[in-house]
């Protein structure tokens, strides 16, 4: 049998660290391509990947490259390529920027792997997906976000780390966009099949939410260099692993939702069935009263990026 081949573009710390969990999941081959003047650095990170086979034992390949023609009729495409924000720069400077790039980096995917299955990660998210499918033309179902895995891990370890218990036993399920508007459900979250209400008083919960809603700058400011990278990557590889394996997982993830939640065709954040076919359905949640208003208000924040998106690029 074939083995899949993953390309990620973008070799920084998410596409470098997210071909790492691929690799050492023995997912498929992969092809880490960055940009020309990165030089040899791609092809630096995927010798290093390859040379740690022996020891961790897997037999994909990593080949390290700025050449499109090398991710040739890949099976699934993640794009991490972009740049972070500095200091001086606006949001909107950086949305125009990583526009640009998710853009560029789209249109070399559209020739190169006509059917791939698309898995932006590069921010903001939401309207960075978006432009990646208006870009590719591919069908909806084949191109989406990754946010919603991570954010959900986040919530997960918090619930973890309060209650001492096992990560695995913490489910939840989260939607919207990501950022400060994203909609942890109260209503999915349990611990070994109990509800989290139950274990803990509501308003501890929701400063667990609200620590959440903030996890991607708490790593900012501990860091202080970049933003954070070993979850994001996780998530993104368990991802791809739904994809390539055909696993069918529920995971919350930049959907495309045109009747569904009403949204009307924008990318957010909703629960779907991940697998070989890419998003093969999206799931129809009954919320609250209260997690449908912070949804809608999630979706309006979505569509005024998306709107200053379209206008920043004319
Ligand atoms: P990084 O700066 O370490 O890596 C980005 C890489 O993209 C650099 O190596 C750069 O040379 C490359 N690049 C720039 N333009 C390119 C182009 N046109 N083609 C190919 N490669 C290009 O940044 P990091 O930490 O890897 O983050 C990457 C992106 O992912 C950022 O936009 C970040 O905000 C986002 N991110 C998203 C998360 C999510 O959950 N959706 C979580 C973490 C990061
Ligand atoms: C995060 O949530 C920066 O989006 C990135 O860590």
């Amino acid at each position: 049998m074939r083995r899949a081949k993953i390309s990620i573009i973008g070799a920084g710390n998410v596409g470098a660290t997210t071909a790492h969990w691929c690799a050492a999941a023995e997912l498929g081959d992969i092809v880490l391509l960055d940009i020309p003047q990165t030089e040899t650095m791609p092809a630096g990170k995927a010798l290093d990947l390859m040379e740690a086979a022996p020891i961790v034992g897997f037999d994909s390949t990593i080949v390290g490259t700025n050449c499109y023609s090398d991710t040739t009729n890949s099976d699934v495409v993640v794009i991490t390529a972009g740049i972070p924000r500095k200091p001086g720069m606006s949001r909107d400077d950086l949305l125009k920027t990583n526009a640009s790039i998710v853009s560029s980096v789209s249109k070399e995917i559209q020739s190169s792997s006509p059917e791939a299955i698309v898995i932006v990660v590069s921010n903001p998210l939401d309207a960075m997906v978006q432009q990646a499918q208006k870009v590719t033309g591919f069908p909806h179902h084949r191109v989406m976000g990754q946010a919603g895995v991570l954010d959900t891990a986040r919530y997960r370890t918090f619930l973890a780390m309060e209650l001492g218990v096992s990560v695995e036993d913490v489910q939840a399920m989260l939607m919207g966009g990501h950022g400060d508007t994203m909609v942890p459900l109260r209503s999915c979250s349990t611990v070994g099949g109990i509800p989290v209400s139950q274990l803990l008083p509501s308003d501890r919960l929701e400063e667990i939410i609200e620590r959440t809603r903030k996890g991607g700058g708490e790593i900012v400011s501990l860091l202080k260099t970049g933003s954070a990278y070993y979850a994001p990557a996780a998530a993104t590889a368990q991802m791809v692993e739904a994809i390539v394996r055909d696993k069918k997982r529920v995971l919350p993830l930049a959907a495309y939702c045109n009747s569904e939640y009403g949204v009307g065709g924008y990318y957010v954040g909703v629960p779907a069935i991940l697998g070989a076919d890419g998003v093969e359905k999206i799931l129809s949640l009954e919320l609250s009263e209260q997690e449908q208003a912070e949804f809608q208000k999630s979706v309006a924040a979505v569509k005024d990026l998306v709107a200053t998106m379209d206008q920043l690029l004319g």
